[in-house]
């Protein structure tokens, strides 16, 4: 079978460097990568550098080699084109179909998913121009990974670092693997709250859970890949943020359900894969609880935490939103599933079985999504990924 055949887009950034390191991946993994850079890309990165990388010349202008007509070819014959890292300029052409060199023209012509890793200082991702220019490419159907935060070139922070390669990378990989209708999600917000809370006792104890966070976690990766804008609400992972998320960080349920609902507003979808707790210590100690001689330990009281499940699906923020419960059940699993899912009236509920040694920490998992009209999806032990693009497939038949 023939290589699939990526085009990798480099604009004029210093984060070019880093593409390097993605176009490794790309090529280690089987793909024939063609590097499309854009003529002030090459002053961060220069030809020979991609030219051995990928084994092909690296071609910036029209004019070279026009008997073969690349400036059409290229983009014809791509399975996937990626543009990491895509300047302010490089979206702002994109989305207004520019073509005065081979990269811009290459997008033009592609048939293929695109995918763009934007880059750039804060106050450029930021401006409405360049805010617009992104959505019209996501309406489109491009994917456009947002940008992470973090230290950007000389000592500013901000958002506007390019994701991590590996991140883009698995993005790419995902985007290939779904094909020309990969983008169904194109446009839409989705929220997904993941991993588990903790509740603290004092300042070092805390009552909490088993969750990784890996399940909710999956859910944003492939959202992304899926082309959505996605939240992230993460308790108490310790997972590296996927790219391409808005990652939210809480501790307990009560922070939790606040950046859950506050996200939610503008959202098409919510899945809540985190694990909750359903109590909290009525007091918290703010200093350490110490034990004494001779002295029973006193009991420790609990109070109950809101529902956040039961909040978002009795109010809906948007009409249409649709909602995503997950239960975690040990025995009578379907039984109490579709209990479950009449009592929190949320659309979707994923049902796993839960143990020991069952799901949790793991990479894998199986489940069955019971809906609000009755159906159930039986999902078949396997990846947590290929869980959450289920779940997708689902919430995207919902959305319409
Ligand atoms: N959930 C929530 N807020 C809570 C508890 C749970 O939003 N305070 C959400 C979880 O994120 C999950 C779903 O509700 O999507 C099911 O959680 P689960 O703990 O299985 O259900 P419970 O309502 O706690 O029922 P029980 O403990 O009786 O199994």
């Amino acid at each position: 079978m023939d290589k699939p055949k990526v085009v990798l887009g480099v604009s004029g950034g210093i984060a070019a460097y880093k593409a390097c390191e993605l176009l490794r991946r790309l090529t280690e993994s089987g793909h024939d990568v063609r590097v499309v850079p854009t003529a002030s890309a090459l002053n961060f990165v220069g030809e020979a550098t991609w030219s051995a990388l990928s084994g092909h010349p690296a071609v910036t202008q029209v004019w070279e080699s026009v008997h073969e007509v690349p400036h059409v070819r290229i983009g014809q014959e791509a399975d996937l084109v990626v543009v990491a890292p895509a300047t302010a300029d490089m979206l702002a052409k994109a989305a207004h179909g520019l073509a005065d060199d081979l990269l811009t023209n290459t997008l033009l012509t592609a048939r293929c998913p695109v995918v763009f890793a934007p880059a750039m200082h804060t106050e450029m991702w930021e401006n409405q121009a360049t805010q617009e220019n992104v959505a019209t490419l996501r309406r489109r159907g491009a994917v456009v990974i947002e940008p992470a935060v973090g230290r950007l070139t000389g000592v500013d922070t901000g958002k506007g670092r390019l994701p991590d390669p590996g991140e883009i990378f698995e993005v790419c990989r995902r985007v290939l693997a779904r094909g020309t209708h990969s983008a169904d999600l194109a446009g839409r917000h989705v929220v997904i709250s993941a991993g588990g809370t903790r509740e603290p006792l004092d300042p070092v104890r805390y009552l909490g859970n088993r969750s990784s966070g890996r399940q909710g976690y999956a859910l944003a990766r492939t959202a992304v890949a899926r082309g959505a804008r996605v939240t992230l609400v993460a308790a108490n992972s310790e997972l590296a943020d996927p790219a391409g998320a808005d990652v939210v960080r809480v501790g307990t349920a009560v922070q939790l359900r606040e950046a859950v609902l506050k996200a939610a507003a503008d959202a098409d979808a919510v899945v809540m894969a985190a694990a909750v707790a359903d109590f909290r210590p009525a007091h918290y100690a703010p200093g350490k609880i110490k034990k004494k001689d001779g002295e029973e330990p006193a009991p420790v009281e609990l109070v109950r935490n809101p529902d956040v499940l039961a909040e978002l699906s009795a109010g809906r923020a948007r009409p249409g939103q649709v909602v995503v419960g997950f239960a975690a059940e040990t025995d009578d699993v379907l039984a109490n599933g579709r209990a479950k899912l009449a009592r929190k009236g949320c659309d979707l509920l994923v049902v796993n079985e839960v143990g020991e040694d069952r799901t949790f920490g793991s990479t894998e998992n199986e489940a069955v999504v019971l809906a609000a009209d009755g159906s159930a999806t039986e999902v078949p032990h396997g990846p947590k990924e290929a869980l959450a693009d289920v779940v997708w497939d689902l919430v995207a038949g919902r959305l319409g």
